[in-house]
């Protein structure tokens, strides 16, 4: 059975572009492959974080994973820090990284820009996401369009350890979903729908109560043209709600075009606020009941030891391969 790794920051809100993006396909993947799915909160300090807050959203993560319909029994759910070969191998992937193209990623140039103080951890990033990745001896990766470059990096790293050290890492492949792979902000459709936004308008949280998603569609901003209609460049607005409708329906965007011919975006927006809502609800109800619950701590506790023996195995072969310690482990 192939191997699927993946992984989303506990860092705030889980959005409608981290569902479509990536949870949507994990829940897909599941049952074909042998899946690690990663709250990966190391990830996460590289940029400042209130202690409550970031275990508050460790927990959500999780239990979002499995409201979404990750089944914790086929799939091993864990904790980044609670396994501590990712920082191992982190540090081992940072030391074949150059620093040349850990600073031309643009996750890295966008988050750091205009900033007086960037940690070190938000440069050495992409090592760390490599070492997460090769650690499983991963063939799949599924991500949004956003973690395409960290991918192709992840790619060169484990090929240039494997030419330099020894042959020990699989190459990963991407996996982007054909829709949805770029879900776009409500308010500013040229840029991606991003959790991080501090216009919380422009973004969908999958915990949204209904009449929030109902008024955030609502005000998305569209044209003035009045027809609904897919046209990326010309009317990126109303594609992303296009993109979002097809996804939640299964119906094909041109039949959507066709439903909607001479009506204005009052109907179109209100019945996609219908569908997001009702699509949305079973996935809030089991998230609340599993909050309340002592279930995840056994999933999350389960899912670290699995995640511990296959990474460990990987970190002895990294180590050999590179002369750490005294002898061969
Ligand atoms: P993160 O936490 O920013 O996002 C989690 C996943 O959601 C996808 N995504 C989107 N997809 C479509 N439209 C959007 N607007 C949108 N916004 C986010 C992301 O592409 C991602 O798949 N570096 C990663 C986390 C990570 C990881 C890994 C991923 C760490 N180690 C190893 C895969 C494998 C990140 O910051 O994702």
């Amino acid at each position: 059975m192939k191997t699927i790794f993946s992984g989303i920051q506990p860092s705030g809100t889980i959005t409608l572009g981290n569902y479509i993006g990536a949870l949507k396909q994990f829940i897909e993947l599941q049952n074909e492959y042998n899946c690690y799915f990663c709250i990966v909160d190391q990830h996460a300090i590289t940029v400042p974080q209130d202690r409550l807050e970031l275990r508050k959203n460790i927990r959500s993560l999780a239990a979002l994973y499995i409201a979404v319909g990750i089944d914790p029994e086929k799939a091993t759910l864990f904790v980044q820090s609670e396994v501590p070969a990712h920082a191992q191998a982190g540090w081992m992937m940072q030391c074949v990284s150059y620093i040349g193209e850990l600073e031309r990623m643009t996750q890295f140039k966008d988050k750091s820009e205009g900033k007086d103080a960037v940690s070190a951890g938000l440069l050495t990033y992409p090592p760390l996401m490599a070492a997460d990745i090769l650690l499983y001896s991963t063939d799949l990766v599924p991500v949004g369009e956003d973690q395409k470059q960290h991918l192709e990096l992840t790619r060169d790293l484990a090929e240039r350890f494997n030419k330099k050290y020894n042959d020990i890492f699989t190459i990963p492949e991407v996996r982007i979903p054909k829709v949805g792979a770029r879900i776009m902000s409500l308010q500013e459709p040229t840029k991606k729908m991003s959790k991080s936004d501090p216009n919380t308008k422009s973004f969908i949280s999958i915990l949204d109560e209904p009449k929030v998603i109902e008024k955030k569609i609502k005000s998305a901003v569209t044209d003035s043209d009045g027809i609904v209609k897919y046209d990326k460049e010309l009317k990126p607005g109303v594609s992303n709600l296009l993109t979002i409708y097809s996804i939640f329906t299964g119906k094909k965007i041109s039949d959507i075009e066709a439903m909607y011919e001479g009506k204005g975006y009052g109907d179109f927006k209100g019945d996609l606020a219908h569908i997001v809502v009702n699509a949305l609800k079973p996935i809030q109800d089991k998230y609340h009941e599993l909050m309340s619950s002592e279930e995840l701590d056994i999933i999350l506790d389960n899912g670290a030891d699995k995640a511990n023996k296959a990474a460990q195995k990987m970190i002895k072969k990294m180590e050999n391969a590179m002369g750490l310690g005294r002898k061969r482990r």
